[in-house]
């Protein structure tokens, strides 16, 4: 709901307001705009004495020649360079004449139900109650406009913003620095929280108070990367899964980003969070526009888990391919970890009636199947199948395949290309490069430079083609490499710095097209595993391969930390063989089920190689989880463990109706000598009854939250345990 007020001494207030939040913009008599509310809900008042009361310093510098008016400790919804607030600013432009001062004043607004598309970038997608506040800011000597975008979805307590820039004037100016949303909390006393890692160690929460300064997290590697989400959030400090106030935002985006928390010398904080500034700059020409990518904006009091929550529900109704929401994603079994490059028809036909023999629905052929490729050194590029290897052409293979009674999925890694191939000897000049510099390969790779539209048909009409001969149900899209030596032969010297995200706009279209011509294929997104993990990619693809190391206990932290935001169905989780490649680790197939069960299920392995016992305990793994995964792919989830020790993990999954409840409890180490512990569960109704599947015992919530589920004593390490509970009739007393 967006409300508005105008009050007697000139203020309007605008309340965007969501099922129990609110965000509270003030245009002031002079068209500054403020955002000095942002939480709980509140109803619609004068909140004039909010920026009135704030006191003003007599050392800061005036605005609009008033001595009382101190821009810089005052909290900006959209805080410009160069008009007397001395903190870091939202947004840089340099004009035509070299000035670099704007002052944005708000010349109108309109409000609309809906929201409008944002050209060529991936959004959250309106649903029946979404509305729009659209701002316009002008700076009248430079003819710059700025729109702030503000989109509530009232149902998912969730907002969205973004922000678009016009040129109305008669030359061209540079955008140097561009933040879709920067927001001014009067308070230091928070922690600031985001994902870090690396390839097989992705999306570990890190938290650290804030303090005088700056912390940020970001990307300069041209993809959202490994290394740090495009995800922060301000929280109180000692915030966990049920307590604490949550501040987050998560950008709709899957290029170098850069989030931020400064606080001032005044000790408010600001939180920014857009296109990393850094060897970016956009030049806009007269009558032209730039949409910077939208941030999804979280406020919640009650910790983590209810910001888990909220993602979640967004991401899942508004966010994620159409297509494919609420569908139940295949069981699926990719052939990499099998067969890495060492494969021929024959046995990748073998394959697929092993994985369908013990219930996997969708077999992937990963890499190697194309040009000449049987190492990581040729053919990326040459997406034509490798006859001698595949024993014929792909045909014939899906024919045997689907022989098998199972679907088939390919790999493909479009944004790529080996130098040793018939692209790039076709089109040397379709790659990443500096002049004059050599192209440094990363895993035998060069990137593609999809800021060429040229680049970007060739793999449209590639793809298409691959799409259109072969019944091919499901692509993982891969990415290996990161960007080095910046250069575009496509574009002129002083558009160089708009390559990145060029690239970026060059990738969404592919993806749109592609997905808007062939809506049936599941598409998993994967860069290395989750080197881009972000809500720009999830516009697309339906799930993400969140890591490549398959490690059940490794997978822990970096599902955990992936869950803070991504939805279940959203999260490509195997069970894999042993000893695990990436770790060496025997783990007992039981943990490594439990764990995978927490996502999207797959397989990466031969199931031949298993003891018969193994393949038993697969065989019903995997049947067990379709028989609940509409519960863990649809339901809500509860994080129960996790943040303490880092030794215990503990989650539930409560199906929509919460008739169905699946419990997973996962201890790494086993602790000798202990009290036998009990595992409290949160999410089930209190005076609803619950019966345990395999014990037979009916308890109330009430009871299984405050007493909780005995977790016995424990005597192996990587120790883990399902329950499943079915909401029942109260028992006869
Ligand atoms: C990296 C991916 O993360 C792996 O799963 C696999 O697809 C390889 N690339 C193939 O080269």
């Amino acid at each position: 709901m967006i409300q508005t007020l105008q009050t007697a001494s000139g203020n309007q207030f605008f309340f965007l307001s969501t099922r129990s939040t609110t965000l509270v913009v003030q245009r002031d008599p002079h068209g500054f705009l403020f955002a000095p509310y942002w939480g709980s809900r509140i109803p619609a008042s004068d909140l004039s004495y909010l920026v009135a009361e704030i006191p003003r310093a007599s050392y800061l510098a005036d605005a609009d020649g008033r001595k009382d008016f101190k821009l810089e400790q005052l909290p900006q919804l959209y805080p410009a360079y160069g008009y007397t607030d001395l903190r870091m600013p939202a947004f840089a432009f340099t004009y035509a004449d070299g000035s670099r001062v704007t002052d944005l004043r708000c010349v109108g607004h309109r409000i609309y139900r809906g929201k409008h598309p944002l050209p060529g970038l991936p959004m959250v997608r309106p649903d029946a109650e979404t509305e729009t506040l659209e701002l316009q800011l002008r700076d009248t000597v430079q003819g710059a406009d700025v729109f702030i975008v503000l989109t509530v979805f009232a149902a998912h307590d969730a907002l969205t913003q973004s922000v678009r820039v016009e040129n109305h004037g008669n030359a061209p100016f540079r955008i140097d620095r561009i933040c879709s949303v920067s927001m001014d909390l009067p308070d230091n006393r928070w922690e600031f929280l985001y994902l870090d890692g690396a390839w097989a160690r992705e999306s570990h929460i890190c938290r650290q108070p804030v303090r005088q300064g700056c912390l940020s997290v970001g990307s300069l590697r041209g993809a959202s990367s490994h290394a740090h989400n495009p995800f922060a959030a301000l929280v109180d400090p000692g915030t966990d899964e049920t307590h604490g106030e949550v501040y987050a935002l998560h950008f709709v985006y899957s290029g170098n980003f850069l989030a931020s928390a400064q606080v001032d010398m005044h000790q408010n904080t600001r939180f920014q969070m857009g296109l990393h500034p850094f060897d970016f700059d956009w030049t806009l020409e007269p009558g032209a526009s730039f949409t910077a990518p939208e941030v999804v904006l979280i406020h919640g009091e009650q910790g983590l888990g209810q910001m888990s929550q909220r993602f979640h529900a967004l991401y899942r109704d508004c966010l994620l391919p159409r297509a494919f929401a609420g569908k139940p994603r295949p069981v699926l079994l990719n052939s990499w970890e099998a067969s890495y490059f060492r494969f021929t028809g024959e046995s990748l036909t073998r394959l697929a009636g092993q994985a369908a023999s013990v219930g996997a629905e969708l077999f992937v052929l990963d890499d190697g199947w194309f040009g000449h490729r049987d190492d990581t050194t040729s053919s990326v590029g040459d997406w034509v199948p490798y006859r001698e290897k595949l024993g014929g052409g792909l045909e014939a293979l899906i024919q045997g395949i689907h022989g098998q009674n199972i679907a088939f999925g390919l790999w493909l890694e479009p944004e790529m290309v080996s130098p040793d191939s018939d692209l790039y000897r076709a089109h040397p000049d379709w790659v990443i490069q500096a002049p004059g510099r050599r192209i440094e390969k990363s895993r035998d790779e060069y990137v593609l430079d999809l800021s060429n539209p040229a680049v970007c048909d060739h793999l449209i009409g590639t793809i298409s083609r691959l799409l259109s001969s072969y019944p091919i149900a499901y692509i993982k899209w891969d990415m290996n490499r990161n960007f080095t030596n910046l250069g575009s032969t496509w574009l002129p010297a002083y558009r160089q710095k708009e390559q990145a995200h060029r690239y970026m706009l060059g990738l969404y279209r592919v993806l749109d097209r592609l997905t808007t011509d062939f809506p049936q294929v599941l598409l998993e997104g994967c860069a290395g595993g989750g080197g881009r993990t972000d809500p720009g990619m999830l516009y697309y693809v339906s799930q993400i391969w969140i890591s490549d190391d398959t490690d059940a206990l490794e997978r822990l932290p970096i599902q955990y930390g992936a869950s803070l935001t991504l939805p279940a169905e959203a999260m490509g989780c195997h069970i894999s063989a042993v000893p695990n490649h990436q770790t060496g680790r025997s783990l007992p197939l039981q943990t490594r089920a439990a764990v995978a069960m927490a996502g999207s299920l797959g397989l990466e392995m031969d199931p031949a190689a298993l003891t018969p016992e193994e393949r038993t305990q697969l065989t019903h793994a995997i049947a067990r989880y379709k028989a609940l995964r509409t519960t863990v792919q649809q339901g809500r989830l509860y994080r129960l463990k996790g943040l303490e020790d880092g030794n215990e993990y503990a989650w539930l999954f409560s199906s929509e109706d919460g008739a169905q409840v699946l419990v997973t409890y996962v201890q790494k180490r086993m602790c000798p000598n202990t009290i036998t512990r009990r595992l409290r569960l949160r999410g089930l109704e209190p005076d609803a009854f619950y019966r345990d599947e395999a014990e037979g015992w009916v308890r109330s919530g009430r009871e299984l939250a405050a007493v909780g589920l005995a977790l016995g004593r424990i005597r192996t390490d990587a120790f883990a345990r399902q329950w499943l509970l079915r909401r029942v009739e109260a028992p006869q007393t």
